[in-house]
């Protein structure tokens, strides 16, 4: 591994050292098992199958739910920090189902990069798309691991052909397979010249890597059957002529990406793709906020909450805010201004994630994910500062596009109920409205299995069975407006009024027709499907 000038010279090199990224993937691609060999490359783990295994005393911070271990699915993005040579990675993972693309939205704002695994035998997949284009909406540099090389693969044109067509990004190959399926032998390394040889025998074993000179060095013939090696020089001469070579900053602008082809069970590519993570990824980069931006390097510590965890310790009704930290070295102990209620805060029990267990955080440098405790000062898109009146923008809250009304199994219970409803809506799990007319709750959500995580983490978390059921609305939208016109408006559709968990006015709809309705009639008022969250 070798360190790479820096492209932000002025950033201090415990800055540049930083690399925050998420991996997004389309479920089953190998996320998991990705994130697994990093950790163990990292010296996070002593043993791959730590992160996965169930262990019943102690579970891992990307599997501390009852759903996600029932179905299998990550449901609550985590954060891990550990090393890799001279380089601080901080992974930040991001939940795969679909149903959960606003959580995965505010977490991509926390990473300066995203790791896109594909299967190598399915290619670009539904959800890859997606996250995909989240990631685009911040040209987030994206860097790609086709996975499973070990099995029977697409055609490698043809993936690459799919990658620059569905998701318009330049690919420039960083390493090039040598033989398919049960002839796979390994990989090219494109960047560094050399030959990587999978051993199939051990999965845990590092790829033996011979260096190479020029393409008629004969070692190529030693380790490679000719037949395999007669392919392989073709379409390598092939990839050369038809696709880009890396361009640095073309991969910071979010217009093209590398790709490695690998197995991440037999840990293979893994290395290569974590040196390049290390060294074409981004260091900490500059975050938007208003009334000016934020520069990693400035002195003063900021950072923001992207995300608010409740009910991480069972034992404890604490919360855990995630805070990427944008600027400055942070110490234990200091007083930082919460922006959004102008208040001093002491951070005396900072957490770090390191991938092993929860850590109290010493310190921590810009680029850093820090979880704080606290009661629920914190929320979702606060900034904290040394003063100055920052704040982080671009963290979005989306209409929900489900609806459903939600009631206590003991209708004694509803205050509990409302306790629980108003803690997940500031976590950001679930929109809670409060309908002016009548009594109970409307939960939104972006996609239906936010319901079941709801339902068996109220049951779970506040021991509280509860119903959801049919809705006669099916979206909200947020209302703005001068107070004369807002008042006219409330009065004359109060069936139709609620308020959101910040007191703000909501419509709840029951047909798009109902939207066009209102921004005919009132032309004063504006409504929205999203919120800023602050
Ligand atoms: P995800 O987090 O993206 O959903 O994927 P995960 O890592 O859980 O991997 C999905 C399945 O793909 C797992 O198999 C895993 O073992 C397998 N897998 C991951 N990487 C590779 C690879 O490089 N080659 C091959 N052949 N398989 C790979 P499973 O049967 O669902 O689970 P398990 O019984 O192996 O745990």
């Amino acid at each position: 591994m070798s360190d790479t000038a820096s492209n932000r010279p002025e950033l201090p090199s415990e800055i540049a050292r930083r690399r925050t990224f998420a991996i997004i993937s389309h479920p089953d691609a190998g996320k998991t098992t990705l994130t697994e060999k990093f950790l163990l490359y990292g010296g996070a783990i002593q043993m791959a199958g730590q992160v996965r295994a169930k262990g019943e005393a102690r579970r891992t911070r990307s599997d501390f739910m009852q759903m996600e271990k029932d179905r299998g699915i990550s449901v609550s993005a985590s954060a891990m920090s550990f090393d890799y040579g001279t380089f601080r990675f901080n992974l930040v993972d991001t939940p795969g189902h679909s149903d959960f693309s606003e959580d995965t939205y505010r977490t991509l704002t926390a990473v300066d990069a995203a790791v896109m695994v594909i299967d190598g035998a399915k290619g670009v997949e539904s959800q890859t798309q997606k996250l995909f284009e989240v990631c685009r909406l911040r040209d987030l540099p994206i860097l790609t691991f086709c996975n499973k090389m070990d099995r029977e693969s697409r055609d490698i044109f043809d993936i690459i052909d799919e990658i620059q067509e569905n998701l318009a990004i330049d690919v420039t190959p960083a390493s090039w397979p040598i033989g398919v399926g049960r002839d796979f032998v390994g990989t090219y390394d494109i960047l560094r010249d050399r030959l990587e040889l999978m051993d199939r025998a051990d999965r845990n074993k590092v790829a033996e890597s011979i260096e190479i000179n020029g393409l008629d060095d004969p070692k190529l013939a030693e380790h490679v059957p000719a037949h395999l090696l007669e392919t392989f020089l073709e379409e390598l001469e092939m990839a050369r002529e038809l696709l880009p070579a890396l361009d640095r900053q073309a991969l910071l602008d979010g217009t093209m990406t590398p790709i490695w082809f690998g197995s991440a069970i037999n840990s293979f590519g893994v290395k290569e793709l974590m040196d390049g993570i290390a060294n074409f990824g981004p260091e900490p980069q500059i975050q938007v906020a208003q009334p000016r931006n934020i520069a990693p390097e400035e002195k003063k510590v900021t950072g923001f909450v992207f995300k608010v965890q409740a009910n991480m310790d069972p034992k404890h009704r604490d919360r855990v805010a995630f805070v990427r930290m944008a600027s400055g070295h942070f110490k234990r102990g200091m007083k930082l201004t919460h922006v959004r209620t102008k208040k001093l805060m002491t951070i005396s029990n900072p957490v770090l994630f390191l991938a092993s267990d929860r850590e109290l955080a010493e310190e921590a440098w810009a680029g850093d994910i820090i979880g704080i405790p606290n009661h629920g000062q914190l929320r979702i898109g606060d900034t904290l500062t040394e003063g100055e009146a920052l704040r982080v923008s671009g963290i979005p809250s989306f209409a929900p596009e489900l609806l459903q009304s939600v009631r206590a199994g003991d209708p004694l219970k509803s205050k509990h109920l409302e306790k629980a409803l108003m803690q997940f809506a500031e976590e950001g799990a679930a929109k809670v409205f409060k309908p002016s007319i009548g009594s109970g709750f409307i939960v939104g959500v972006v996609g239906p299995l936010q319901f079941e995580v709801l339902a068996s983490r109220i049951e779970i978390e506040y021991g509280l069975p509860v119903r959801f059921e049919q809705s006669q609305f099916t979206s909200a939208r947020w209302v703005a407006g001068d107070k004369q016109a807002l008042d006219k408006f409330i009065n004359a559709n109060s069936q139709h009024i609620a308020h959101d968990h910040d007191g703000d006015i909501v419509y709840l709809t029951r047909m798009k027709w109902d939207i066009d309705r209102v921004e005919r009639d009132y032309p004063d008022l504006k409504l929205t499907a999203t919120k800023e969250m602050m």
